[in-house]
């Protein structure tokens, strides 16, 4: 696919922060975003300062390793964080989970299902059928967690992660520092015990809301 329109890659500081100011205009004030909470919920999910960050950090990763070619999201809502990772990394493979459990915006989504090699599962990361459908499309170079909020489902989506995660590949938590899911912290703690994981967090506390990505890269 030779789809550029929103961003080939980002290589340089230039280059991040041109992306950084696009993603303010797809992400509500709260966030760090120009747009105003409008009911749509067509907004981007994601503080425009970390989600720049992580991007350009993974280009990186990925030049100086290999490619990512096969990524798993756990919580695709509609979508719209996924196809931007989609514009700046060539995946063969696309899986998705999600139990549809939050509203969405159902145009946002549709548009967000096109033109990439998305298989979307649809149900509880928990459930056995999830899992069972997980490990025959595994392993996975890039994982991002973003599920449910809730301390035990997040362990189970770690577990999940660890287990399918291929050699020299990345898990990505999302929401490490929001306080309004103190589950997730709590989680990404208990990740960081593991050993056979480096870490890195990326995270902005300029905004109403707190996200933070936290990172786990896999040892040889
Ligand atoms: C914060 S949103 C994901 C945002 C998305 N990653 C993005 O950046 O655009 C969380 C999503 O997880 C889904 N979810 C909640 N509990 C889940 C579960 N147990 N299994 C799968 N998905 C779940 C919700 O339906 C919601 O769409």
């Amino acid at each position: 696919m030779n789809d550029k329109y929103i961003f080939k890659s980002i290589n340089t500081n230039k280059e991040k922060k041109s992306f950084k100011e696009f993603l303010r205009h797809q992400t509500n004030s709260e966030y760090g975003g120009y747009k105003i909470y409008d009911g749509s919920r067509n907004h981007l999910l994601q503080i425009p300062e970390e989600l720049s960050e992580l991007v350009f950090f993974l280009n990186k990763f990925q030049k100086k390793k290999s490619n990512f070619k096969s990524f798993l999201e756990i919580g695709f809502a509609s979508g719209k964080t996924n196809t931007i990772f989609n514009r700046f990394f060539k995946f063969n493979q696309i899986v998705a989970v999600d139990n549809f459990a939050c509203d969405i915006n159902a145009n946002d989504l549709f548009a967000n299902v096109q033109r990439k090699k998305l298989i979307l599962l649809c149900g509880s990361s928990s459930s056995k059928e999830i899992k069972n459908n997980l490990k025959k499309f595994s392993p996975f170079d890039l994982i991002l967690i973003d599920g449910s909020h809730e301390y035990k489902d997040v362990i189970n989506d770690i577990n999940i992660s660890t287990n399918l995660i291929n050699n020299k590949g990345i898990i990505v938590m999302h929401d490490i520092y929001n306080k309004e899911y103190p589950g997730v912290g709590k989680a990404w703690s208990t990740l960081k015990k593991n050993k056979k994981f480096s870490f890195k967090e990326i995270v902005c506390k300029k905004y109403y809301f707190n996200c933070g990505f936290g990172i786990a890269i896999k040892r040889k």
